[in-house]
């Protein structure tokens, strides 16, 4: 088959169409270039051993990334004279940081320095009078002793600080000096030692009127700091990668609350075997993410009355959809791709009757009762790609789902799908048997079968569709 003149014509103007307008400053050595509207200059992962001169004085830029690169020393003006707002200097070997190095009246909002060779805050962070995101993780990188958040620096830092990062697989014990962010609204410890076994409960008082999000991940803490209770306004709260910390660390009384106000909660690989049951005590959660625990079982009790609309269990080990999940009576959106599943039995999915959206990719499923979705009438896109299915699943019979992904599944189409072309509108996914999409064998093939026109009759534009089809080259990858 041939292209035709005006597919190429098409498919020209894709490739020629530039995908970033370039702006125009010199920018000898990195790359430059808009991002929405604003000027970014890009000179990451390209062995520097000093900051470009194109970076000095550059009016009008917004973000500049020397990210991945082998600085070792920042020099007074490196930055002098660069409006930029954003600045990444994150996986090098800086040591030192000379204290005019950002020059006098900077700009800067952002600055990433993890992943460097710090052993201290340098002085020069005082210089940054609008600095509100820092991320000091991973300093010195490969040393035994994490870098000194000194009082001093902290301090000045304290009063624009909002988002800060912090963490290293030696950090022991929780850094005081952290109390002097007044302001803070996002906090990630990333990495601690064994010796860090609890955070002490007084530890986010003096931002627990403004914190929105905590993040504490790759710890070997025990449980989740009694703190958390304290976080006024806490939005989200990510506990993820905590390995010691399993079903007892997930303390009733960090959550037990007057007025609770956490929506989203992450407890990813923590260990666990069941739901905690001190999630009772967040009315207010709608998110949860319980990906990479072995969970043996989901107790009745453990879920009652739970509000949560989107629940997230990635490799759970999990063999069949939890009963228990009937009793949550809001979930719109269940994920449980690379679980053990084999089957779907009756009334599996017909129990959770609000899910609209249904992931169950990479599960090793083989069938898909008849009655496993009974008359649900709310679902809405099913994802059953990378499964072991063969057919589509005659389930689906008595739904009206708009879109069933079947990508990686080895379909076979065939005749009986008279039925489907009546009930779902997209499908992904290719044939096994023939080189097609199952969109397109469900749409031109099937009105072809002894099946359909035994019900339908022959369509009169049917042989013609199926022909034009065949003729044109759409086969998106089947
Ligand atoms: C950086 O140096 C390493 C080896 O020193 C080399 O393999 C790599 O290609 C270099 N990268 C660039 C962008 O020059
Ligand atoms: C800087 O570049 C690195 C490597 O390309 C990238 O991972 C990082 O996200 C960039 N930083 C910002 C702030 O975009
Ligand atoms: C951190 O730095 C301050 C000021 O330089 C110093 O007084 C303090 O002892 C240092 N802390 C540690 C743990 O080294
Ligand atoms: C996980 O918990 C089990 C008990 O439920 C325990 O035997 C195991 O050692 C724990 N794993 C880690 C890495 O702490
Ligand atoms: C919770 O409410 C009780 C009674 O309504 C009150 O006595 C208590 O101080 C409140 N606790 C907090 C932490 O606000
Ligand atoms: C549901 O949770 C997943 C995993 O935590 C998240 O990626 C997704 O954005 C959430 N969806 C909605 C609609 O909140
Ligand atoms: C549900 O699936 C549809 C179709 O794949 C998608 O467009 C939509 O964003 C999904 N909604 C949620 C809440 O994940
Ligand atoms: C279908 O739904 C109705 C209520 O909407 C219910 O009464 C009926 O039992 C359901 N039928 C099946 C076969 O599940
Ligand atoms: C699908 O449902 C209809 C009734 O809505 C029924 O007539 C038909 O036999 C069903 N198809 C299959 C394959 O079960």
């Amino acid at each position: 088959m041939v292209p035709t003149g005006s597919m190429l014509a098409v498919l020209a103007v894709a490739i020629v169409l530039p995908v970033v307008q370039p702006f125009t400053i010199p920018c000898v050595g990195c790359t430059c270039f808009d991002k929405d509207t604003n000027h970014v200059i890009d000179c990451s992962g390209r062995n520097l051993t000093s900051v470009p001169d194109g970076v000095r004085n550059q009016g009008d830029v917004y973000e500049i990334n020397l990210s991945g690169n082998k600085l070792t020393h920042m020099h007074y003006s490196d930055f002098l004279g660069t409006t930029a707002v954003k600045v990444d200097l994150s996986d090098n070997q800086i040591r030192n940081i000379d204290d005019g190095t950002f020059g006098v009246s900077s700009n800067i909002e952002s600055l990433d320095l993890h992943k460097n060779q710090l052993n201290s805050l340098p002085e020069a962070l005082t210089r940054l009078r609008k600095i509100n995101t820092l991320d000091v993780r991973d300093n010195p990188d490969n040393s035994d002793i994490p870098i000194n958040l000194t009082n001093a620096i902290m301090k000045e830092m304290g009063d624009t600080i909002q988002k800060f990062q912090f963490g290293h697989r030696n950090l022991d014990h929780w850094p005081p000096t952290i109390s002097h962010f007044q302001d803070l609204q996002d906090l990630t410890l990333d990495q601690s030692s064994d010796q860090l076994k609890v955070i002490p409960p007084m530890a986010f008082h003096s931002f627990q009127s403004t914190l929105l999000v905590l993040t504490i991940k790759n710890t070997n803490l025990v449980a989740v700091p009694l703190g958390v209770s304290t976080l006024r306004r806490i939005d989200e709260f990510h506990f993820d990668n905590n390995v010691k910390v399993g079903n007892e660390g997930i303390v009733a009384q960090a959550f037990v609350r007057n007025h609770t106000t956490l929506r989203t909660l992450s407890l990813i690989n923590d260990n666990l075997s069941s739901f905690p049951r001190a999630l009772a005590y967040i009315p207010t959660l709608r998110n949860l993410d319980m990906s990479n625990n072995g969970l043996e079982f989901i107790s009745d009790e453990s879920i009652l009355n739970l509000g949560i609309t989107n629940l997230t269990m990635h490799f759970c080990n999990l063999d069949r959809i939890p009963g228990a999940l009937f009793h949550l009576k809001h979930l719109t959106r269940l994920d449980m791709a690379d679980n053990k599943l084999v089957t779907v039995e009756n009334n599996d999915i017909q129990n959770i009757p609000e899910v609209t959206n249904l992931t169950l990719a990479r599960n090793p499923i083989k069938f898909i009762s008849n009655t496993a979705f009974g008359n649900h009438t709310s679902l809405d896109s099913v994802d059953i790609s990378y499964t072991k299915l063969t057919t589509i699943p005659v389930a689906f019979n008595t739904t009206h789902v708009d879109n069933i992904n079947l990508v990686g599944s080895h379909i076979d189409c065939m005749c009986e799908y008279v039925w489907v072309s009546t009930i779902v509108n997209n499908f992904e996914g290719c044939c096994a048997n023939i080189e097609e999409r199952i969109e397109d064998y469900v749409r031109k093939y099937v009105p072809l079968c002894p099946e359909y026109i035994e019900r339908y009759g022959l369509g009169r534009t049917a042989e013609a569709d199926l022909h034009a089809h065949i003729q044109s080259l759409d086969k998106s990858g089947c």
